[in-house]
Parts: structure tokens; C-alpha cells; sequence
């Protein structure tokens, strides 16, 4: 799509009591601005690039270059593209020795691709639960989780919300712990005035469709260690050698797969950097006026910042629905009716280590063989202890990082919303 200025509302004194999913005028009949947005500085190295014929990375020059910029935007030693965020993570957790039969520290407030990347290692995901008021990954819940064969922290910055990065990496240093950062949704949050994704051992982020930086598909691992990052090069190009670190080396010295961007993909990112920056001063902008109004909203609570972090991506700006203050109104019917006031929202994640994947990958032979039967009957039973995960999964509303790129009329729009369904919910009972 191309950039198309986000349309103004109708918020305020039109406002109608009834509320729109029953007849009533919505807050809000003009659409959102589409995602993604591209810009015309794309075309040309995009028609350079298909003439050329020069399409993979080993014959152009676009994906160093993108390597190069994406390194200086976030304040990283190297960056490594990858094909997707998925690639990324199975690229560090490879480079990070994480082997079958080990066992990974996750938070299960994610996209479902965190838990999976563990699972391809052949390795088990040990959720420790989720701190309710900031969505990520509480801190004070990790340690009990670590057994003789955890071998990794995977803390999740979900939404571009910053995870407690320094209890994270004190535990995972008292416990000599690999921490790789899923910042696949956290492009540019800072944790202490740092970019996540260059705090832990290697960080990963994604460049898919959705995504606040997009490419259509496309990923990144950062990391300030040479032979680690020298190693990720090799392993994500078929186990060529890469770098000063691997000069002694020669052929396929190392095990690989293909985990390459493109350079179409590369040149869409690069024209993307020229407005991440702006775009994300906005959605903060937005996302802090909607904290100060939303909050007033009996029943709604906004995340909350976790201690040290400094700026969120907002990829989702979400907030927990109190069903207790509406009274007991279901989130469903909350989030319906939101919708017909012309307001997208939606529930996110749910329990996804009920859903029945875990079940087909923990009586596979494989994992059989690898852990022990009271392992797994004990990994099975500590599935049902994530009691403020499980809470969250029921009370969590989303609101879509492109609704923030708006003006300050657009999240009135939003507020409004929200105060008309709250003071009109019995109209829903
Ligand atoms: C938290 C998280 N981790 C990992 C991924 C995987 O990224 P990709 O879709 O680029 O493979 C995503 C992407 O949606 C994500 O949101």
C-alpha cells in the first residue's frame, strides 16, 4: 500500500447512546492506515536489483548494506539477516549449542514460533509464568524452572514491551546460561536507554508483513561476539565459513542450513529504516496519550512498563479488560461491540500449550527417548501452574501497532469507544 495519511473520525459530540452493534451511530466509520506502507525510493534498486539478475545475497550487496544500517540503527556490534524471525531463532539457539535432550527457559506470552524454534532443537520449552501487568516474562519465576539441563533463557519482549533484562541476564550468569532475546516484535524498544536485542547473547527480530519494520518475510539475529556471530553467518549459509574467526578454515567445516534473505527483501527493508524511527516516536506519542486517558476507564488496565525499560515498540498496545467492572460483561461481547463502534481490536493469544501440538511433539519417539517418563509426566502437570498467563490469555485486549500511527483524534476515537461501551455495557447484558 502507499502512504496514505490516516483519516480522521468522528469521535465526540456525534456520539450516539446506543451503541453501534445494536443500531446506534458508531464512534467511527473511516478505516485505519493500511499496512504496510511503501515508498516510491523502493522502485529503482528494486528494478536494479531484478535486471541485475543478482537476486541472492552471495551476488549482490543489498542485504550487507542492510546489515550494516540495521547494526547502527540499533547500537549492534554485527547483524546477520535471516529468511524470517523463525530463522533467526533457530540459527542462535544452534549457534548457542542448544541440543536435544536440553531444556530452554520461554515465556508462553508469545507467538506461537517461540515455543516452536525450541521444540525443532529438540529440546523442551520450560515456561516460567508471565508477570501480568507488563506481559513479558517474570523474572522472579525463573530460577525454580532451571534444572541440570536447561541451557538457555528465552525472554520474550512481546508487543516491544522490554522483558527485566538485567534480573534476566544476573540469573542466567549466576546459573552460567546462554540468553537469546526474542525481539521479533520489539524493533528499536530500549531497555536502559539500550536496544533490546543487544543485551543477551544474540537477539532475533522479525521483518514479516505485520511487523512495525516489514519486508514481507525477513529476520535478524544481533550480537557483539565475533566468533558467535561469525558462527550464526556459517550455519544460516550452509556451514561455509565466515570471518576472521573461521579463517583457518576451509569447505563445509561447519553443519548448516539456508536461512538467506534476499535482496528484494533487503531493499524493501532499507527503504523501510527511513521512517522506523519516526514511526515509532508516534506510536510512543500515542500509545502514552491512550495510557493517560484509558486508565481513567473503570476495568481497563494498560500494560505497565516493567522496571529499567525506557521505550516499548508497540507492535500491540494491549491492556487487561476487568469483566468485574462491566459488570461481567464477557470480553467477547466487549470486543464486539468495540468493533462495531469502528474500533479493531482483539483477544491475542490464547492457552496455546493446551492446544494439542505439545501433546503430538511430547509422545513422539523422539522426545520419549530423549527425557525420562516422570520428566515429561512432570512437564505435562507444570503446564497447569501458569496461573497469571492463564489470566492474562483471558483478559488481554489488542489494540494494532498502525491504529497508533494516527493523530490525536484517532485514539480520542479509541477512548471514546471505550467510555461508551463502559458506560452503556448494560445495554449488553
Ligand atoms: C514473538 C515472535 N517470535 C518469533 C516470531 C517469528 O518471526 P517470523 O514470523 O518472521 O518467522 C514472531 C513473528 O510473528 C513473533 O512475533
Amino acid at each position: 500500500m502507499k502512504d496514505s495519511k490516516p483519516t480522521t473520525g468522528t469521535a465526540g459530540k456525534e456520539r450516539a447512546n446506543d451503541l453501534a452493534i445494536n443500531g446506534g451511530k458508531p464512534v467511527r466509520t473511516e478505516g485505519w492506515l493500511n499496512w504496510p506502507v511503501w515508498n516510491t525510493d523502493a522502485e529503482e534498486p528494486m528494478l536494479e536489483v531484478l535486471r541485475s539478475g543478482n537476486w541472492f545475497r552471495l551476488r549482490g550487496s543489498k542485504v550487507d548494506e542492510f546489515e550494516e544500517a540495521y547494526a547502527t540503527l540499533i547500537g549492534a556490534k554485527r547483524v546477520l539477516a535471516t529468511a524470517s524471525g523463525t530463522a533467526a531463532l533457530e540459527t542462535a539457539l544452534q549457534v548457542l549449542e542448544v541440543d536435544a535432550g536440553d531444556e530452554v527457559i520461554v515465556s508462553p506470552y508469545t507467538f506461537i514460533a517461540t515455543y516452536n524454534v525450541v521444540f525443532n532443537q529438540k529440546a523442551l520449552p520450560v515456561f516460567a509464568d508471565t508477570d501480568q501487568e507488563t506481559f513479558t516474562i517474570n523474572p522472579h519465576k525463573i530460577e525454580e524452572k532451571i534444572s541440570e539441563r536447561t541451557k538457555a533463557i528465552l525472554p520474550v519482549h512481546i508487543f516491544g514491551l522490554p522483558a527485566d533484562m538485567d534480573r534476566i541476564m544476573a540469573i542466567a550468569q549466576q546459573h552460567n546460561l546462554f540468553v537469546i532475546e526474542d525481539a521479533c516484535q520489539a524493533w528499536l524498544a530500549e531497555y536502559k536507554d539500550k536496544k533490546v536485542g543487544t543485551i543477551g547473547d544474540l537477539g532475533c527480530f522479525s521483518f514479516q508483513n505485520s511487523k512495525n519494520i516489514p519486508a514481507g518475510e525477513g529476520g535478524a539475529i544481533a550480537g557483539n561476539d565475533e566468533r558467535l556471530m561469525d558462527r550464526c553467518h556459517s550455519f544460516h549459509n550452509c556451514g561455509r565459513p565466515y570471518g576472521k574467526t573461521a579463517s583457518d578454515f576451509s569447505g563445509y567445516p561447519f553443519l548448516g542450513g539456508n536461512k538467506r534473505m534476499t535482496e528484494f527483501e533487503a531493499v524493501i527493508l532499507l527503504s523501510q529504516l527511513e521512517r522506523a524511527e519516526k514511526d515509532a516516536d508516534l506510536r510512543l506519542e500515542n500509545a502514552l496519550y491512550l495510557d493517560s486517558k484509558l486508565k481513567n476507564i473503570p476495568g481497563i488496565i494498560p500494560y505497565k512498563l516493567t522496571e529499567g525499560a525506557t521505550k516499548s515498540a508497540y507492535h500491540i498496545y494491549p491492556l487487561r479488560y476487568k469483566k468485574e467492572c462491566f459488570d461481567d460483561l464477557p470480553r467477547e461481547k466487549f470486543l464486539a461491540a468495540l468493533q462495531a463502534e469502528g474500533i479493531p481490536c482483539s483477544s491475542g493469544y490464547e492457552a496455546q500449550y493446551n492446544d494439542g501440538f505439545m501433546e503430538e511433539v511430547l509422545n513422539s519417539r523422539g522426545y520419549k527417548k530423549l527425557f525420562s517418563e516422570q520428566r515429561l509426566k512432570r512437564y505435562r502437570e507444570e503446564l497447569h501452574e501458569l496461573p497469571e498467563n492463564d489470566q492474562l490469555t483471558r483478559e488481554a485486549v489488542w489494540f494494532f501497532q498502525n491504529m497508533l500511527l494516527g493523530e490525536r483524534q484517532d485514539m480520542d476515537d479509541i477512548v471514546n469507544a471505550v467510555q461508551k461501551v463502559y458506560e452503556n455495557r448494560k445495554q449488553l447484558l
